[in-house]
């Protein structure tokens, strides 16, 4: 359990084990190996929370397992436009990949803004800014005067979970805010900290207007997925796009976009519908043009929200052991 002490704070051994799912003997080792200091606080083992990344980053060197880092294009590396700077340096924090987007599918995802040009965005899960800068970024190429509507959680501290993330954030939210601020973006994004349910129920008091461009990649459950397309839909445009990142269970371990693709999308024929693969894993990213009101959608929609406890997720197995042997890339 945390607690906090004399105005820091700390976690134990025993939560940790919890947490990273490794034996708390093995913690225990490295704490000792390494000579973290420990601090006996109400007869448990305690570390003190600025020593967990380097705490995670020996753990996961003695599990075999290292940083992996998304490689950074030749033109990122050499543009030196304020947002491509700050997304170079955000992909060198150990915390981003995989969990954010590459640096190849936010290229896509700002020539894409750059070339709708819509007049607004709507992002659901941003984690630490990272495709949110890229949304931005091309919003302001096409000097845009729509926002991107950024919502997320934002739970602090993001925890190091091998492989999905490895490195220790104490506040995201901050992180996300101070990026797009050394962007220079600041004036094209709002964070919204809260549970899309919520953002859903205020989407028409802070749009005042239909979404032309929607990226999903919140809650990728099948129950998380439906709940955020039923919410947010029936609030975008015809005409307008809806973005689903995610969409390849067998690689990325979610099934939560793959069911809404293939229960809704695919069965109705208001939707134009262009799968993509994405590198360097092929998580997959659909784009979905919504080319008509779908009555029948929304009303089955609505309906089953209702219902919405039937809609069960299935478990796809051990989803980080799956995510090494599958991606590859923390091995
Ligand atoms: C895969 S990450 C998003 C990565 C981000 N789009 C990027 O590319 O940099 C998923 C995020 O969704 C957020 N999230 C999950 N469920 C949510 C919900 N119901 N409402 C708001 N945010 C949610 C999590 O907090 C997490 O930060």
């Amino acid at each position: 359990m945390t607690v906090n002490y004399k105005e820091e704070v700390f976690y134990s051994t025993q939560e940790l084990s919890h947490m990273w799912k490794v034996p708390q003997e093995q913690i225990k080792k490295i704490v000792t190996d390494k000579q973290f200091t420990q601090h006996q606080i109400n007869g448990g083992e305690y570390i003190q929370k600025h020593d967990l990344d380097n705490l995670v980053d020996e753990l996961l060197s003695s599990l075999g397992v290292s940083h992996v880092y998304y490689e950074i294009p030749e033109f990122l590396k050499t543009c030196t436009s304020p947002w491509a700077v700050t997304l170079v340096k955000m992909y060198q924090d150990k915390f981003t990949c995989p969990a954010s987007i590459s640096p190849i599918q936010g290229d896509l995802l700002r020539t894409l803004v750059g070339d709708i040009a819509p007049k607004n965005v709507l992002e659901i899960g941003c984690y630490t800014g990272v495709s949110t800068v890229w949304l931005a970024a091309g919003l302001e190429q096409v000097g845009s005067k729509a926002t991107v509507h950024s919502v997320d959680l934002f739970v602090d501290p993001i925890m190091p979970v091998a492989p999905s993330h490895c490195g220790y954030l104490d506040n995201p939210l901050e992180y996300a805010q101070k990026s797009v601020d050394s962007a220079q973006l600041s004036h094209r994004v709002k964070f919204h900290k809260m549970h899309s349910i919520e953002m859903g129920e205020k989407v028409d008091e802070l749009l005042n207007e239909s979404i032309d461009f929607l990226f999903i990649d919140g809650d990728h459950t099948i129950t998380g997925c439906v709940n955020d397309f039923r919410l947010f839909y029936p609030h975008v445009s015809v005409g307008g796009y809806i973005i689903l990142h995610d969409i390849y269970p067998e690689v990325c371990a979610w099934n939560g976009p793959r069911y809404v693709i293939d229960n809704f999308i695919k069965k109705s024929p208001h939707f134009e519908l262009l799968e993509i693969k994405t590198s360097p894993k092929n998580f997959g990213m659909a784009f979905i043009r919504k080319l008509g009101r779908d009555k029948k959608l929304e009303f089955f929609l609505q309906a089953t929200s209702k219902l919405s406890d039937t809609i069960r997720d299935k478990p796809i197995g051990n989803f980080i052991r799956k995510r090494i042997l599958r991606s590859g890339i923390n091995t």
